[in-house]
């Protein structure tokens, strides 16, 4: 079927729905997404919104740009960080009075938590800046945004899989869906396109992603041609529930939790001796992964505990309860009276599709591609450089969702319609037909696990560029295979084979710009440890990494970062 509408969004978690927001009145929108809304993975973030509100102790914006930018070791474009820090107290005023149910203070005001990396004075100790709804920030504030969405009728097209970007002659012309309830392949014809796809965890074995985060869109921008940037930059959270990797969220150490290793000591200690266990990630998954390689993980094992034990029962319970129920269902760990066992979990992507302030996509000489925007975890605007603090991401989709939105309407009154080639989805078709008509080929999920876990052995906490080089030639013999997989299920209604060998095209892709971008930065920064090249090098690294696809495979190349206020200096904790 052929759909025609002024913009297409393509995801519905914060980002996707707070830009629709802007874009709602006199505007045709539709809001695709491969799940119903609600299930979108914004809805797992689960600690807290930042936001220098000064509700629990004098904050100021100022800081939070100071540790946005550290935390993200200077590769923070600090434009983009003044923005965050800026608007966040707006942003999360704005969601309280949409109807976030809030934690509060005995006055009223909203409660804040302390979180890692977020700090008073330009350093000097942990601050509470976290605005937080139990630990279900993400969850609180995705059913909001989506009752706001459903009152101004914004039409949602839910289960419609992103199969292609529409470009006409350099401009942005539409998107072609896969509607997985009856395997219709459809045209939205539109004059802007907003990617809000989110990240792709999956590309990792342990990961606290959900399912669907496979980064279709990110995939589809790369292929089209345009540059990703910094792919390198890939972030672990300490607590991952062992093996599992479900999220066990920060904010149970800024309520007070410690992490400790098989020898009953709190490690965090030595490798930051100031903030300790609330640490930025990247410092605190390199630790739990150097203890369990020294053999110090639980039992000398590869895992360490979370203790919570000491927090009491009913403040467990009041602000920790989603967490303490995971521990239980999928541990059977009673969490007021054992230490959950964790170990680093793939948690999101620094790196993404390159924008500008507001959301407009760059294409490699930084100029913006007509009609394309991007924001939320698939976009790099780059506001959390190579490293994210945590509570920056929830900030991060509804402060550039709403610009990216805003922009989008007003270049509306200039983007014109682009006449669709006569069959632009024949390229995507004739790849799904291929799929289902092919027999005795290799099934998809060997496929998907061989990759991510050569990616988890390879490329995670700890890199060298042996191991990196190893595995881009794995993965490069993964899509030679990629070429001949056939699947069982071939009908058309709810194919979730089909769908899944579509998704592993992207995670095979992107996997490969994260290994070439890796091996080419021959320095440590944030969340991308070099064992070969233990030191931050400025003089030759302060730069952001793009990949762009050509013919003879991806060619990396390098951008300035945009320093206004703080200049790089050592970091640490
Ligand atoms: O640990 C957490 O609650 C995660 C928050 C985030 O990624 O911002």
């Amino acid at each position: 079927m052929d759909f025609k509408h002024d913009v297409v969004i393509v995801g519905s978690g914060l980002a996707g729905l707070r830009a629709a927001l802007e874009v709602t009145d006199g505007v045709n929108v539709a809001l695709i997404s491969k799940v119903f809304p609600t299930r979108s993975h914004s809805g797992a973030a689960q600690g807290g919104i930042g936001a220098a509100l000064g509700n629990e102790e004098k904050d100021s914006w100022e800081w939070h740009m100071y540790d946005t930018v550290k935390g993200g070791d200077y590769l923070t474009d600090q434009d983009a960080a003044e923005v965050l820090a800026k608007d966040a107290a707006r942003a999360v005023y704005e969601l309280e009075h949409m109807g976030v149910p809030f934690n509060r203070t005995q006055e009223g005001k909203i409660a804040q938590r302390a979180f890692g990396g977020h700090t008073k004075n330009f350093g000097e100790g942990p601050i509470k800046r976290a605005c937080y709804a139990a630990d279900r920030t993400g969850r609180v504030i995705l059913d909001t945004l989506y009752g706001e969405a459903i009152a101004r009728s914004i039409q949602v097209f839910s289960e419609f899989h992103l199969l292609d970007l529409i470009l006409e002659k350099g401009q942005v012309a539409g998107v072609i869906a896969y509607e997985l309830s009856t395997g219709e392949i459809h045209t939205f014809h539109s004059r802007a396109v907003l990617l809000a796809t989110g990240g792709f965890g999956k590309v990792f074995k342990t990961s606290s992603n959900c399912f669907a985060n496979t980064g279709d869109g990110v995939y589809f921008a790369y292929r089209a041609g345009l540059p990703l940037e910094d792919m390198e930059f890939v972030q672990f959270h300490p607590t991952g529930i062992y093996r599992l990797g479900v999220l066990i969220s920060e904010a149970a150490r800024g309520e007070g939790g410690i992490l400790l290793n098989g020898e009953h000591h709190r490690f965090m200690e030595e490798y930051a001796p100031s903030l300790k266990d609330l640490a930025p990630r990247d410092v605190v998954s390199r630790a739990v992964t150097t203890e369990m390689r020294q053999g110090r993980g639980i039992g000398g094992g590869d895992f360490v505990h979370l203790d919570l034990t000491h927090i009491g029962k009913e403040k467990l319970a009041d602000k920790l309860s989603d967490i303490s129920s995971f521990a239980k269902i999928y541990l059977g760990v009673d969490v007021t009276r054992e230490p959950i066992p964790v170990t680093p979990t793939c948690h999101y992507m620094m790196g993404g599709i390159p924008t500008s302030l507001d959301g407009r996509v760059l294409d490699i000489f930084g100029d913006p591609v007509p009609g394309l925007y991007a924001a939320g975890e698939c976009a790099c605007v780059s506001v959390h450089g190579a490293n994210r603090l945590g509570t920056n991401s929830l900030l991060d989709l509804v402060v550039f969702g709403r610009r990216a939105g805003k922009m989008m309407r007003r270049d509306l009154q200039e983007l014109e319609w682009s006449d669709l080639s006569p069959s632009p989805g024949e390229r995507v078709l004739k790849n799904i037909e291929n799929i289902k008509n092919r027999n005795g080929g290799e099934r998809p999920i060997a496929i998907r696990t061989s990759l991510q876990e050569i990616m988890m052995d390879d490329c995670s906490v700890y890199r060298n560029k042996k191991d990196m080089t190893d595995a881009l030639t794995k993965i490069r013999q993964l899509e030679d295979r990629y070429e001949t997989i056939s699947i069982d299920y071939r009908a058309s209604h709810f194919n979730t084979d089909l769908l899944e060998a579509i998704e592993l095209e992207s995670l095979l892709g992107l996997a490969e710009t994260i290994l070439v971008s890796a091996i080419a930065r021959t320095e440590s920064r944030g969340a991308h440890y070099r064992e070969d090249y233990p030191e931050r090098d400025d003089r030759n690294w302060l730069k952001h990494t793009l990949v762009t696809k050509t013919v003879e495979g991806p060619a990396v190349s390098y951008k300035p970062v945009s320093i206004t206020r703080f200049e790089p200096k050592a970091r640490t904790y």
